[in-house]
């Protein structure tokens, strides 16, 4: 399905970066991995080529996007996987002016630095794809860390611009909006390990990618469910809040999570 497609993947080392990779491999991409360190053990085990990148540099960005198409043509598809999320003490503004910049730069500008690029070529050659792992706290929330809640809706705003406002050049955009998956960042966190929607595997939100591509669907949910709790929250905000206090009421005990 990807036949000869040249794809780029940032914070692929494992995790959820990895089995797109993965999956763009059996579907006959080639593949270009990145992370903060190379990740070339990665690469070699699945059969990409792997490059350094801190998404939170436009250059390193702009390098690993020159890297991949030496290796492998022109960037098809870029997926902006990479992600950080820092919990909130004591407060909702209550994270550091570090953390909140941290999230700005890798969760949000990496897309931007991408786009930059991309979308001026992909404008040339006629088409191209943007995917983007947002989260289901980019239409929700993430109970305890108002920093990732923000930069995950605002990354799921910024692909939706992408897609309505480059749709008439070939630009495919897709954002990936999973709620708890089994990777490094939710890795001894409780409230994803008991989660009433389900704990995924990281090839679970690899396939929902692959459906969603293949049915031409801007989101990916890889928990189905997360499209009711979207709507609901559309159609009543009220109650969503009213919801969601309840529900962080009964968590409260629960230490913060997300690290990455
Ligand atoms: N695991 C979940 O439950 C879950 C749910 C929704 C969304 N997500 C999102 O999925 C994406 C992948 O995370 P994961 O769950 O596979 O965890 P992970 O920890 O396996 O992957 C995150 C990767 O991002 C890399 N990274 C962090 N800062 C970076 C930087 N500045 N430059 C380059 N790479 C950097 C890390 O080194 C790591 O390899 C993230 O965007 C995350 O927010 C995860």
């Amino acid at each position: 399905m990807f036949e000869g497609k040249s794809v780029a993947i940032t914070g692929a080392t494992s995790g959820i970066g990895r089995a797109i990779a993965e999956m763009f491999l059996a579907g006959g991409a080639k593949v270009a991995i990145s992370d903060l360190t190379s990740p070339q053990d990665t690469a070699d085990e699945i059969g990409a080529v792997a490059f350094k990148c801190d998404v939170s540099k436009e250059a390193e960005i702009e390098e690993f996007i020159d890297n991949a198409g030496a290796a492998n043509g022109p960037v098809d598809i870029f997926v902006a996987n990479a992600g950080v999320g820092y919990g909130d003490e004591k407060h909702a503004a209550g994270a550091s002016n570090e953390a909140w910049e941290a999230s700005w730069q890798i969760n949000v500008m990496q897309s931007v630095y991408a786009s930059r690029v991309l979308l001026p070529e992909w404008r040339e050659r006629g088409g191209g794809r943007l995917v983007v792992t947002s989260s289901a706290a980019g239409l929700m929330a993430q109970i305890g860390s108002a920093s990732y809640t923000a930069t995950k809706h605002a990354v799921e705003a910024f692909a939706e611009q992408v897609a309505f406002e480059h749709a008439h050049q070939g630009v495919k955009v897709n954002c990936i909006c999973p709620q708890y998956v089994r990777t490094n960042m939710t890795k001894g966190f409780s409230m994803a390990e008991n989660s009433k929607d389900g704990f995924l595997e990281p090839s679970d939100v690899a396939d929902a990618l692959k459906k969603a591509i293949e049915n031409d669907k801007f989101l990916v949910l890889p928990h189905p469910v997360v499209g009711e709790y979207f709507k609901h929250r559309a159609m009543d905000v009220d109650a969503y809040i009213g919801g969601m206090a309840k529900l962080k009421s009964k968590l409260r005990a629960e230490t913060l999570p997300l690290k990455s």
